[in-house]
């Protein structure tokens, strides 16, 4: 394609920062180049509501309006979304004032698991808003969205219903004014939310500007404690300059990025991580309670939250010891709260990803205090390689239980 504009080359793992407008709001996110608009829109945003089945353009649930058209939204890449107007499922209406589509659809119970009703939904607007639809070609119109459990009569009934009401064209959208994005279980927070972001917008600006109010130290029963050593080879004063910059300390952790400096030694940020296919965001506060230069100690109280009603608040001292041969031993003890989606991974798991998570901020460390310098910032939790360490982790627990059972049975 010839845009006329000179070409620019970016790194395939570089990061991006697009701005477009959803639902009325403008946005900007900052994305691997690879990353493609679904995925921004429901990991970088919140907005769960756009599906993905195949990711490769045949099923249609991830439909959403790219410019007024309907557009496969695994099939475009966020980067090329650079401008345009996004309109997703979430934008069509509210659920004390929904769409016509929408009241046709529960009207008709055209729906049964749901999955692709967003994608229906949002094909049916685009076959509408165009206005004079033939009935007797709707199942040919709408066979673009494939639907596994419901059936289509349901369907195809209520797309019929609407086209009757409104033979000029469908309403537009209802809920797209501008206003912050927020996505599933309604806590906000993810206007302007990205993966890696290293360049917040304004609008994040003003928001990682607004004065926190006090993190509270837990208490209870941790759902998880982590304590962890690992020897470094770097020694402990080049060690502890890392941990002492908070700046450079974030940028060891994987996945992490800090957004805002608010003084009282209190930083705003964001950490990815990543189980397996899933991915959880948290936007938080982290504050430093002790910086122990003695005895090279730094203690912070950190909590966060998800646009998916995952809340985490954690109590972390990071202690450097010197060692032998002029390395260092470095510590990390956690006590780590969870609620919501991510607590049901259970102890076990948390207690697995927080090791990977730990491993890799250690060597990243090491790195830093070695070279010197500050790393960049990270594209993510390298979702998949903690999800494979992980899962190694769970099998050889479960092949060592299953050893166990069999020589107990068998009084091997
Ligand atoms: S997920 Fe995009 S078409 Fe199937
Ligand atoms: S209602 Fe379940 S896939 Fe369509």
């Amino acid at each position: 394609m010839t845009t006329g504009q000179p070409a620019v080359k970016i790194a395939a793992d570089a990061l991006v920062e697009v701005r477009f407008t959803v639902n009325g709001s403008p946005v900007t996110v900052t994305v691997p180049t690879r990353m493609h608009l679904a995925d921004a829109l429901r990991n970088s945003l919140g907005l769960t509501g756009t599906h993905l089945g195949c990711e490769h353009g045949v099923c249609g649930m991830c439909t959403v309006l790219v410019d007024g058209d309907a557009a496969r939204s695994c099939l475009i890449l966020a980067v090329q979304a650079e401008g345009t107007e996004v309109v997703t499922v979430e934008g069509l209406g509210t659920p004390d004032e929904q769409h016509p589509l929408q009241r046709a659809f529960s009207h008709h119970h055209a729906l049964q698991c749901g999955f692709c009703t967003p994608g229906f939904l949002l094909s049916s607007y685009d076959l509408l808003a165009r206005g004079g639809v033939d009935p007797d070609t709707l199942p040919a119109e709408l066979s673009g969205v494939l639907c596994r459990c419901t059936g289509y009569r349901g369907i195809l009934a209520a797309v019929a219903d609407v086209a009757r009401a409104y033979p000029d064209g469908v309403p537009a959208p209802g809920n797209c004014t501008a206003r912050t994005i927020v996505g599933r279980g309604g806590t906000g927070g993810g206007s302007v939310a990205g993966t890696g972001s290293s360049a917040p917008s304004p609008e994040i600006d003003a928001e990682a500007a607004r004065v926190p109010e006090a993190i509270q130290r837990p208490t209870g029963t941790p759902t998880v404690t982590v304590a962890v050593a690992r020897e470094l080879s770097s020694p402990v004063q080049d060690v502890w300059a890392v941990l002492n910059d908070v700046e450079r300390l974030a940028r060891c952790l994987p996945g992490a990025v800090l957004t805002a400096t608010l003084g009282a030694d209190t930083y705003r940020g964001r950490v990815a991580v990543g189980l397996g296919p899933i991915r959880l965001a948290f936007d938080g506060l982290a504050r430093v309670t002790v910086r122990d230069v003695a005895d090279h100690r730094l203690e912070l109280l950190a909590r966060g939250a998800d646009t998916g009603g995952n809340r985490t608040t954690a109590e972390i001292v990071l202690r450097a010891d010197p060692i032998a041969a002029g390395g260092t031993r470095l510590h990390a003890d956690a006590r780590v709260f969870l609620s919501g989606r991510i607590a049901q991974f259970g102890r076990a798991l948390a207690g697995d990803v927080s090791q990977r998570l730990f491993e890799q901020f250690a060597e990243a460390v090491d790195e830093t205090a070695r070279s010197g310098s500050t790393p960049p910032p990270t594209a993510g939790a390298s979702p998949l390689a903690i999800g494979a360490g992980v899962a190694r982790a769970a099998f050889r627990r479960r092949l060592a239980t299953l050893r166990h059972a069999v020589r107990t049975r068998f009084r091997l």
